[in-house]
């Protein structure tokens, strides 16, 4: 089993302390949701445990089976089984998608043990398939003019071929049609094991209708404010935010102003 443990972290963006003490343990075998308003810090959060350069951890600690996260390089993290699908992925010229997964999945394993292409293809095959997906996608360039849907579509397709210990999939559901949103579950719930965590961010139940989370985490004013099972998601959908800011005297559950 693996632990992602993030403890009272802060972080900081050009002088704005955007997280004010997040406490979150995710461990393999456990789908987390995180939801909440707009501009809360959610997205920062994936940023910061992925180790974005723009964000500065001023305070707290991000431990993975009791590594210290914060110590590793961007590579590093991947490397050692952290994953972040992004809300708005970027492309990236030059780098088929193939090549791309190719390389995050070798960089994975030990030298000499690199997977074959046979083998590399057989599987690629498999979970495009799984996900719906034109072989061509495979052989363009990563996310280059790829639909908002197809970029959403591909993030699963690395997490699928990648096998991190641990993901991070911010918004995945956005911009996807009814089928899409059914496909890209399919994926994720397949890789549903012991072995396998995901901090699902998300601003709809739709998503979590076809992704049963066990833990559902609200996000309010840089903080976790609010923690339950899968009914809180839909406590949520039929009452809003309002009840939780009323219970926990919270005003305006931005992240404020510097
Ligand atoms: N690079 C940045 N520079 C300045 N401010 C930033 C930066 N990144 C984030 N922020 C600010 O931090 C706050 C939290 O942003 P964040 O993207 O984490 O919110 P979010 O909870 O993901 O919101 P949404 O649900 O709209 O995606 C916002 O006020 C945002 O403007
Ligand atoms: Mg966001």
């Amino acid at each position: 089993m693996s632990t992602l443990v993030i403890k009272d972290l802060h972080v900081k963006i050009e002088d704005k302390e955007i997280l004010k003490g997040v406490d979150l343990t995710i461990n393999t075998g456990e789908i987390h949701a995180i939801m909440g308003p707009n501009g809360t810090g959610k997205s920062t959060l994936a940023s910061a445990i992925m180790g974005h350069p723009k964000y500065e951890v001023t305070q707290g600690s991000i431990t993975l089976d009791g590594e210290d996260v914060l110590e590793m390089e961007v590579d590093e993290r991947a490397r050692a089984g952290l994953f972040l699908g992004m809300q708005y992925p970027s492309e990236i010229s030059g780098v088929t998608n193939a090549d791309f997964m190719r390389s995050a999945m070798n960089a994975r394993r030990e030298e000499g043990d690199e997977i074959s292409l046979m083998k590399f293809i057989r599987e690629l095959d498999k979970k495009m398939e799984v996900l719906d997906m034109e072989q061509e996608m495979a052989q363009r360039y990563l996310n280059e003019g790829f639909s908002g849907g197809e970029k959403k579509r591909n993030e699963i397709l690395q997490l699928m071929m990648i096998q991190p210990k641990i993901a991070i999939l911010d918004e995945i559901d956005s911009g996807l049609d009814i089928d899409a949103l059914k496909v890209v579950s399919e994926g994720i719930n397949q890789m549903r094991s012991e072995n396998f965590g995901c901090l699902i961010i998300t601003h709809y139940q739709r998503l979590l209708n076809y992704i049963t989370p066990d833990h559902v985490h609200v996000m309010m004013q840089g903080r976790v404010v609010k923690s339950g099972g899968e009914e809180l998601s839909h406590k949520l959908e039929s009452e809003g935010y309002d009840w939780i800011k009323v219970e926990l005297g919270i005003e305006d559950e931005t992240v404020g102003q510097a």
